[in-house]
């Protein structure tokens, strides 16, 4: 049993409102004491599976096991979990000692063990001093750290976070990112950890599910998830890209205005003369001022814009397909400002390619509306 204890398993889990498919044949495995986060677009079905797992909601299909349990029809209360809530959701007429005693009280645990294990939750997430307060009286980041610890007073095997960092300001979200991963690790635990952010996953998680329509697109590690994107999605939606469609060359993709990107991976991704997509990421963008003199791997354009970010310079560059963002060094990067003729080029192990199926999803936004 002690093998499983913070393990979580998703089996073709579906979950439907009506003729609304929320999480759609969902799997995915959990170590115990893993920080694992659930990322993806507003609507991809977070909250639908994370209330799932807490028993708010039953799948319609496929199961889940905590803790190596099946826990089909076991209520919230005795599942091995906890939520903590984007609205931390404290009662508003309680000190934060009661709020977090409240859930035991209702269990009725011995008067003497819940002093003691109210203290100890509020010393974990620093919020001894403030026992006697009232949620009013505190700042959002206190309140959500009453909220984590009222659901660690359960100890329980899984936390669930449902973006509870979500309606911090970027400061104080960022103390807190540091603060809940240090807990983490200190005690253990598992946590299921629902964000959008995608610089919140990446900086917290030991792996990222990254979710699409309910289902789970690719589950990795931070650095695999950006350097080995499992689909054209992942590789816009973690980091940027530039794309352009165009057809399979095998080793490489021929866009429509006549690009050739060549690419050196290995990978065969999608067989020649199938519809494909070529990705490279902006900082892979280089820019020279003369024609580099190459037929592959490189696109004329002309400066459309230029942006200045501290010790990067961003660049649009209008070609005759698309706009092409270029990220360089400030350091050694050309002065170019916008009219000037450039010529964009890069290494053909910068070139992923990817089926076209995810063309539209990908492709829908026009670069400039990144600047
Ligand atoms: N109770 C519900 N009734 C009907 N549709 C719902 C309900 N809950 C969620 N949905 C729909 O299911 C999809 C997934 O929602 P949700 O899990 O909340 O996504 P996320 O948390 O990733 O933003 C959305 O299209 C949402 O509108
Ligand atoms: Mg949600």
């Amino acid at each position: 049993m002690s093998g499983v204890r913070g393990s979580v398993e998703l089996v073709d889990v579906t979950k439907r409102f009506g003729s609304m498919v929320a999480v759609d044949r969902l799997n995915l495995e959990v170590h115990p004491g893993e920080f694992l986060s659930l990322l993806g677009p507003s609507g991809c079905g977070k909250t639908t599976t994370l209330r799932m797992l807490a028993g708010f909601d039953q799948p319609d299909e496929g199961y889940i096991k905590i803790s190596g349990e099946f826990v089909q029809g076991v209520p919230p209360y005795k599942r091995d979990v906890n939520t903590v809530f984007q609205h931390y959701a404290l009662f508003p007429h309680m000190s934060v000692s009661e709020n977090v005693a409240y859930g035991m009280r209702q269990k009725r645990v011995p008067k003497s063990e819940i002093a003691g294990r109210v203290a100890e939750a509020l010393d974990m997430v620093k919020m001894s001093k403030l026992a006697d307060r009232r949620p009013k009286q505190m700042s959002g980041g206190q309140q959500q750290r009453v909220a984590v610890a009222r659901a660690l007073v359960n100890r329980p095997s899984v936390l669930l976070l449902d973006e509870p960092l979500g309606a911090l300001d970027r400061k104080l979200r960022e103390e807190m990112q540091i603060e809940l991963k240090l807990l983490q690790s200190q005690l253990g635990i598992t946590f299921v950890f629902v964000t959008h952010d995608q610089e919140e996953a990446m900086g917290m998680s030991d792996r990222i599910a990254i979710m699409l329509d309910g289902h789970v697109e690719q589950l990795a590690d931070s650095e695999s998830v950006y350097e080995r994107p499992a689909s054209a999605f992942v590789a816009g939606f973690i980091g940027r890209n530039n794309f352009w469609k165009g057809t399979s060359t095998g080793h490489g993709v021929q866009a429509s205005d006549g690009t050739v990107f060549v690419s050196s991976s290995p990978e065969e991704r999608v067989a020649q003369g199938q519809p494909a997509l070529a990705a490279i990421r902006p900082e892979c963008i280089h820019l020279s001022a003369t024609d580099p003199g190459s037929t592959t791997n490189v696109i004329p354009g002309t400066i459309a814009g230029v942006s200045h970010y501290g010790d990067v310079l961003q660049y649009v560059v209008r070609t005759a397909e698309r706009d092409v963002i270029s990220l360089l060094p400030r350091q050694g990067a050309l002065r170019l400002a916008p009219g000037d003729q450039v010529w964009c080029h890069w290494e053909a192990s910068e070139v992923y390619q990817f089926s076209a199926d995810q063309a539209d999803l990908v492709m829908a936004e026009p670069a400039l509306e990144h600047i």
